[in-house]
């Protein structure tokens, strides 16, 4: 589908609710199908990419009722094998963690995912996993996998990439072993959802600086409401930021400190963003975030910060456009393995609007603040953070531009037009 994006001719104003957190909800779904007994996980995502995880729990024989955007799981806590292919689609957070979680059953499982996901990296998981005595076939450690499931025994990881899904895969794994803990230690702390929640349904899991151990826990099902994604109002974030007089409050966003790098970068470059009524709900922080057009200097992006704000830099980048002076990203090479690479994705497409940017092999250098020209189509690359940050950038170009492939915004935000209109109104 192609979208035409034309620049704003008034600020953007008012107040939106964020939907639900996609990892949060990959998460909820996975758990509470591991976990006996009936879990009710409410403001559950409607992004593909979450009822892809659903659907395939559903195959290894979970029961869920979908009532609104409210899912009731029942589950004994036992799966069964797929009398077919388990298909991840366009969703690595669902291969990489699902992967842990088959590796230790007592059948066989073969997982497949769409042009983007078998492109992407699986060696990540599946030497880890192997070291754990886990059986995985695959095409050159690329999907699609073929599990044989195992008996696994404990080990402890020490992981290169801060990668949230790798931690995910082998904690997973290691929560069915029988004897002896499993741990993982990051070069820095990627998210944290998935020991907060296995936490809270009682599993036996410790976090101690960058490393974290779990051991055999049974999982009591949770009553959960699933908290605004941070991810999703990055691009309302950067938006009233770079386009003249806006002023919007986002409500009810996820601020877990493993996910703000966002706020922390704006800040730095000068952003007016305050926090608004913060509370802790089902373990996670939340709050309204309220945002203001701002002037903007550049900044160094780099280090821990990282994978505290890695699915913002394609939408950061657009921000960096309109940022007085130099903004250089550094130590992101693992965006190049993301739906899309998203270094050359962004760098290629932003500068196509006219920006100012260059590739580097771990990120990149944005000279701004420049007008970006527009009157051009883009390209999403099968990648709908791609496809949301170009939409932003369009808001300001000189001249309409048109996105191709737009319809790629539905693995994760299928209401996110529909919510910049409401603001533009
Ligand atoms: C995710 C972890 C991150 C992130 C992805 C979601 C998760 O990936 O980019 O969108 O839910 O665990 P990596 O773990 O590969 O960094």
């Amino acid at each position: 589908m192609q979208k035409k994006v034309s620049r704003l001719n008034k600020p953007l104003n008012g107040q939106i609710i964020i939907p639900a957190d996609k990892s949060i909800s990959h998460r909820a779904v996975m758990f509470s199908a591991l976990a006996k007994g009936k879990s009710i996980i409410r403001n559950f995502s409607d992004g593909q990419d979450p009822l892809t995880t659903l659907k395939i729990f559903n195959q290894l024989g979970v029961e869920s009722e979908i009532k609104g955007n409210e899912i009731v799981i029942k589950s004994n806590g036992i799966l069964k094998q797929s009398a077919t292919h388990l298909d991840c689609g366009n969703s690595g957070t669902t291969m990489r963690l699902i992967s842990g979680i088959l590796a230790g059953q007592k059948f066989d499982s073969v997982l497949i995912g769409d042009e983007s996901l078998s492109k992407r990296p699986m060696k990540r998981i599946i030497e880890p996993l192997t070291q754990m005595g886990a059986i995985i076939e695959s095409n050159e450690y690329k999907a699609p996998l073929k599990i044989t499931g195992q008996d696994l025994h404990a080990i402890d990881y020490i992981s290169q990439i801060a990668s949230a899904q790798v931690k995910s895969c082998i904690l997973l794994a290691g929560l069915g072993i029988n004897d002896g803990s499993t741990s993982v230690t990051e070069p820095h702390l990627s998210r944290n959802h998935t020991e907060l929640m296995l936490k809270a349904m009682g599993a036996n899991i410790t976090t101690n600086g960058t490393k974290v151990s779990i051991q055999k826990s049974e999982l009591a099902p949770i009553e959960i409401d699933i908290c605004g994604d941070i991810s999703s109002a990055a691009y309302f974030i950067v938006a009233t930021l770079i386009v003249p007089n806006s002023k919007v409050i986002l409500k009810n966003v996820g601020l877990n400190p493993t996910r703000t790098g966002i706020l922390d970068v704006a800040q730095k470059m000068g952003a007016n963003i305050q926090i608004l009524d913060g509370k802790e709900v089902c373990g996670e922080k939340v709050g309204d975030i309220q945002i203001e057009y701002s002037q903007l200097k550049g900044c160094e992006i780099s280090g821990e910060i990282i994978p505290r704000l890695i699915d913002e830099i394609p939408v950061i980048a657009v921000l960096a456009t309109q940022a007085q002076g130099t903004t250089i990203i550094k130590d992101a090479q693992d965006l190049r393995n993301k739906e899309s690479d998203r270094i050359t994705a962004v760098v290629t497409e932003l500068k196509k609007l006219g920006a100012n940017i260059e590739e580097t092999p771990d990120g990149m250098v944005i000279c701004g603040r420049d007008k970006l020209l527009g009157g051009c189509e883009v390209e999403t690359y099968h990648d709908h953070r791609l496809a949301m940050s170009l939409y932003v950038a369009g808001l300001i170009c000189e001249k309409e531009i048109l996105i191709n492939g737009f319809e790629w915004v539905d693995i994760s935000f299928p209401t996110f037009e529909e919510l910049f209109i409401s603001l533009n109104k």
